[in-house]
């Protein structure tokens, strides 16, 4: 099974963009997660698209854009525009939530699907087909460093038996506190796309912590 490991810019020193993002390149990260916050959804406040459009020009990894916005269609025009390869939108805040994925792949992007720890997996039940894409939260959103949240285990076991069970190629991923001890255990419980922000910028050679993370991710025979 393929690995992707997805660092979030969220713990990035923005005032060297270029240099973090040469950094997670030359260390083999596979996609760059942006966190939009907008401090209604979540209290904190991050990103919009003139971020989204900056890390594009440079890179040609994957962005990979995580919307913690209520109303999360109103950015969908302007963030595929500014160069989103990916938008994964909250099901707490998306009622039309099977409009608002056709919408995100009309505009040539994954469409993802995010459920909060408190939300149970039948949030996405019925729109399997449209998803590219199902993150589950790991910690509570709106920060960056929070601790790993440990019956998420469990949630995404039964999350990729969904996936499964209804043919869906779709990509499973898992965001928050994933780092060197917890990394592991939603790979064995088939997670296949792990966000990590402070693992990696907080390590003393964040280069190298991008493959520390993905040798975790290796089964044993
Ligand atoms: C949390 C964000 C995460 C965050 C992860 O609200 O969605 O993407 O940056 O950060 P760490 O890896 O530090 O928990
Ligand atoms: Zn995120």
């Amino acid at each position: 099974m393929s690995v992707r490991i997805a660092p979030s810019i969220l713990s990035a020193d923005l005032s060297k963009l270029a240099d973090e993002i040469a950094m997670l390149e030359d260390g083999g990260a596979d996609w760059i997660h942006i966190d939009v916050m907008d401090g209604r959804f979540v209290p904190n406040l991050t990103f919009g698209a003139k971020i989204i459009e900056s890390v594009r020009k440079l890179t040609k990894l994957s962005l990979d854009v995580h919307l913690m916005v209520v109303q999360p269609e109103n950015y969908f025009d302007d963030f595929a525009s500014a160069g989103a390869n990916g938008m994964s939108i909250h099901t707490e805040v998306s009622p039309h939530l099977q409009r608002q994925l056709t919408r995100i792949r009309e505009l040539g992007c994954r469409a993802g699907a995010v459920i909060n720890p408190a939300t149970p997996l039948s949030a996405i039940s019925e729109v399997i087909a449209d998803l590219d894409l199902l993150l589950v939260m790991t910690v509570n959103p709106g920060f960056g460093g929070q601790k790993f949240i440990r019956n998420s285990i469990d949630k995404v076991r039964r999350a990729r038996e969904m996936l499964a069970r209804n043919g869906s190629k779709a990509y499973l991923e898992v965001d928050g506190g994933i780092d060197r001890k917890t990394i592991k255990s939603v790979f064995e419980a088939g997670a296949d796309t792990f966000v990590a922000g402070n693992a990696i910028f907080s390590a003393k050679n964040p280069k190298a912590e991008i493959e520390e993370l993905r040798s975790r991710c290796t089964i044993q025979v």
